[in-house]
């Protein structure tokens, strides 16, 4: 009988991640690497500081030495610039993150490509978004890495199946959509734009909701046993983080299916703690 209501918890296994880079990142720090990652944070946004502060503590859980930098609202891009220039030669600092949305007066791709490709853990950097496209080795953004994981942990396999993306984003819905061709499945993008989005959605074996839209996707998307992962973090005006899906209207429908909070967000944080110890590793081995 197949399994419904099977909730994938993205808390355990990135704890279990953590746990997995803590004993990789003692076994560096003993060769004489000290992991290190720079994060830094523009403006006073509360979502993006409790982002920030939740990657601050991985770290520190793991053994990774961090830097955050915080600059006010009302920074030049030259300042910026500068400071990722810094960055770029600080030995002790092997990833660079900054954290998006910048405020309006500084433009987010020429932060982006100012960032050492080596040094990207984000996996924002045309260079490494060009790399996943094309097949070749590098950083992976962190959120479709994590629900490659994510999958690959829960025993789904990608082979053959058609897998319905709903958002296409540059962080998430483009990525996981090569990602996902990678590993031999049959990918549709849908959006915003979208006309009759239920007729795509329904024909999904799993299905990956990343719009951003507060319960976008209900019982009338959703065919049963289907997997289902859930991007969004939406905030309701009483402050409660919600999903794209409508987790207590599906989850006895969905076959597999991650919850808010608790499933994508906590893998986005251990796949970038993993990127800043790829790239340590990196710079050993030159
Ligand atoms: N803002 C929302 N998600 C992300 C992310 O994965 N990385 C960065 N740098 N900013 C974000």
């Amino acid at each position: 009988m197949p399994q419904t209501g099977n909730i994938i918890d993205g808390k355990g296994m990135a704890a279990q991640i953590r746990s997995e880079l803590k004993a990789t990142v003692q076994t560096l720090s003993h060769q004489g690497t000290m992991p290190g990652l720079a994060v830094v944070l523009v403006g006073e946004d509360p979502a993006s500081q409790l982002y920030v502060r939740g990657k601050i503590r991985a770290c520190e859980e793991v053994g990774i030495y961090s830097e955050q930098i915080y600059l006010t609202s009302d920074v030049l891009e030259e300042e910026v610039l500068a400071v990722i220039d810094r960055l770029n030669d600080d030995q002790k600092i092997h990833g660079i993150l900054v954290q998006l949305p910048l405020p309006v007066q500084i433009d987010p791709d020429r932060i982006i490509e100012r960032i050492d490709p080596a040094k990207d853990v984000d996996g924002f950097h045309p260079q490494n978004m060009g790399r996943l496209v094309i097949g070749q080795h590098g950083f992976l953004p962190c959120t479709p890495h994590g629900i490659m994981e994510m999958l690959k942990r829960s025993d789904i396999s990608i082979t053959g199946k058609h897998v319905v993306v709903v958002g296409r984003s540059n962080i998430v819905g483009k990525p996981i959509s090569f990602l996902l061709q990678r590993e031999h499945a049959t990918v549709t993008m849908c959006h915003s734009r979208t006309r009759e989005l239920a007729h795509y959605t329904k024909q999904a074996d799993i299905l990956i909701a990343a719009a951003g839209k507060a319960h976008l996707l209900g019982r009338d998307h959703i065919s049963p046993n289907t997997v289902v992962i859930d991007v969004g973090m939406n905030r309701l005006q009483g402050r409660k983080v919600v999903g794209d899906v409508d987790f207590e209207a599906v989850r006895e429908l969905a076959s597999h299916i991650t919850p808010v909070p608790g499933g994508v967000g906590p893998m986005t944080i251990a796949m970038l703690l993993y990127n800043t110890v790829e790239a340590a590793k990196q710079r050993c081995k030159e």
